[in-house]
């Protein structure tokens, strides 16, 4: 489930304003996805230039792409605060909640997201809606699957399994789990689906971002738009 939408130049903008937020010796979460990339590479020209950071990646490609952009890296446990967080978002509604999952990596996202100081979603304006509609990703234990589809469908929702683009059989995510995508129709309390999610078995995690993104940085044609 990729999102798309927007434009690689509105996408730039807002990675790159938020990049900006770096300050010498921060730890800084990096994210995942096209947006999250345009400030993982902003990042590293400023590494360039002789910012000291370290970064944490949040998925094996923003990990790679933060290797070949010359930032140091480290873990979680390697640190004992994240100073800030940059990551995109598949939508992002009026009170700052968020799903994220389009990547795959929602789980380590939320982990190092809500570690940080400040969380900045940056993302183009079709992420941006009044309320939340998307599927949310549900990353799940491969034993499972049929016992969280079932709990999922008691939430009124309609899960899917996320099959991989360009082989055949299901995605599977960093963790060695699959992936699936439920359609709860528009989710009118965030918060309560959010909870009744964490509570059941064999989830690992959901794309539900509550109570956790600070700031959103939209890039539009000439600029960038900043809610808080
Ligand atoms: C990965 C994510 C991404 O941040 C989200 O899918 C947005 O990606 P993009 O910036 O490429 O539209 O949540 O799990």
């Amino acid at each position: 489930m990729k999102t798309t939408g927007g434009t690689d130049d509105q996408k730039r903008r807002a990675g790159e304003r938020a990049a900006e937020l770096v300050e010498d010796g921060d730890v800084v979460g990096l994210g995942t996805g096209s947006t999250a990339a345009h400030a993982i590479r902003a990042i590293g020209r400023a590494v360039d230039d002789g910012l000291d950071v370290r970064g944490v990646p949040t998925s094996f490609d923003s990990r790679a792409l933060a290797r070949r952009s010359g930032i140091p890296r480290c873990s979680l446990d390697e640190v004992d605060d994240v100073d800030l967080a940059i990551d995109g978002a598949d939508q992002i509604d009026a009170d700052l909640s968020a799903i994220k999952g389009g990547g795959a990596a929602h789980a380590r996202e939320k982990v190092v997201d809500a570690a940080a100081d400040r969380f900045v979603v940056v993302a183009d304006p079709s992420k941006v809606a009044e309320s939340l509609s998307r599927p949310v990703p549900v990353e799940v234990l491969p034993d499972a699957l049929a016992a969280v589809e079932r709990d999922l469908e008691a939430l009124d929702g309609d899960p899917t399994l996320r099959r991989a683009e360009r082989k055949d059989g299901p995605v599977v995510t960093d963790n060695g789990n699959l992936l699936l995508d439920c359609d709860f129709g528009v989710v009118d309390d965030p918060a309560s689906l959010s909870t009744a999610l964490s509570g059941l078995p064999g989830i690992v995690e959901h794309g539900l971002f509550v109570d956790l993104v600070d700031a959103v940085y939209v890039g539009t044609d000439d600029g960038v738009d900043v809610r808080e």
